[in-house]
């Protein structure tokens, strides 16, 4: 079986690529540099250059061709969040290029379609468990982030899935070698780091090669038309930053309740574990 891989020389596509080809698939790494691609992921790949914002369905298509699975996990997240037109290229990778991709998908006849998306974009619900069926936050408060996941995820949802097998992975925060994970570690080494408010909202997190696992997973079980959060077991923000200090020997970081509250992600994967016949099994604290 082939797997196009959107976006394979980030995070994600560097723990996701190896283990495809391990599980035996045929790999073809569709990368906005063939050169960084070739440097970063192993050579057994097949490697097309594609800049998925920077196509059309029409010269997408034969690029496909052969492909059994289309798998998009590029993203554009900004440094600099405030930055003037910090979001455009995440937002049209959201939009316009789910929109190419899928136009493509279904010309080069690809059986199954497989989006990552973000469980950061379900509102604020407290202490509630957090499942698939809850609407995603549609306020103008987090607009930036959430609408173009609301418009991606609706785009994909219209697409009748006996046409193409689709199916979106919302993936929690992610952990593990060269996450955000890395920078807290060092903030909390620095003695920088504080936890939000009062630590109980709930955070989500995943390790990154948990979520290339629940890929693999979501190829060989998901049923067409299907929505998963991936995440491990929500921890409490204050007890995740607390491990976190204690895994390496650092003073706890302190409550800082100027700081305004988080938005709590207490997220489910229970239907993933049941229906990708998935579990995560990599530790969130190093
Ligand atoms: N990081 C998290 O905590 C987190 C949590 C939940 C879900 N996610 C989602 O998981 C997915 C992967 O995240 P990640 O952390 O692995 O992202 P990442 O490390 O930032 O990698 C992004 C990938 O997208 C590619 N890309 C960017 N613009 C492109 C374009 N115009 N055309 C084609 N490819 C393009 C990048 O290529 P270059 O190498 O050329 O830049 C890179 O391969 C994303 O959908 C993200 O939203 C992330």
């Amino acid at each position: 079986m082939r797997i196009a891989l959107i976006g394979p020389t980030g995070v994600l596509g560097r723990a996701l690529a190896p283990l495809l080809l391990q599980k035996g698939y045929t790999v073809r790494a569709l990368a906005r540099s063939a050169a960084k691609a070739r440097a970063t992921l192993p050579q057994a790949l097949e490697i097309v250059e594609c800049d998925l914002l920077a196509t059309n369905a029409d010269a997408l298509a034969p690029l496909l061709q052969g492909c059994d699975v289309v798998a998009h996990i590029a993203t554009a997240i900004p440094r600099d969040f405030t930055a003037p037109n910090a979001w455009e290229a995440n937002t049209r990778l959201r939009t316009d290029g789910v929109r190419t991709l899928l136009d493509a998908a279904r010309q080069a006849k690809v059986g199954r379609y497989l989006q990552q998306s973000i469980t950061m974009a379900y509102p604020d619900h407290g202490d509630e468990w957090i499942t698939e069926d809850m609407p995603l936050d549609a306020t103008p408060r987090r607009g930036q982030v959430t609408n173009p996941v609301i418009t991606m995820e609706q785009m994909i949802r219209d697409t009748p899935p006996d046409t193409l097998q689709w199916c979106i992975l919302r993936g929690a925060n992610f952990v593990g070698p060269d996450t955000a994970q890395a920078q807290t570690l060092e903030a909390l080494r620095q003695g920088n780091q504080v936890v939000p408010c009062d630590g109980r909202n709930f955070v989500s997190l995943i390790h990154v090669a948990d979520i290339a696992a629940a890929f693999v997973a979501a190829i060989e079980n998901a049923p067409a038309g299907s929505i998963f959060n991936i995440t491990a077991e929500p921890l409490r923000h204050g007890e995740y930053l607390d491990a976190l200090a204690d895994s390496i020997g650092v003073p706890r970081p302190k409550r800082d309740e100027s700081v305004p509250c988080p938005p709590s992600w207490r997220c489910s994967a229970q239907a993933a574990k049941t229906k990708l016949r998935w579990q995560p099994t990599h530790p969130l604290v190093p």
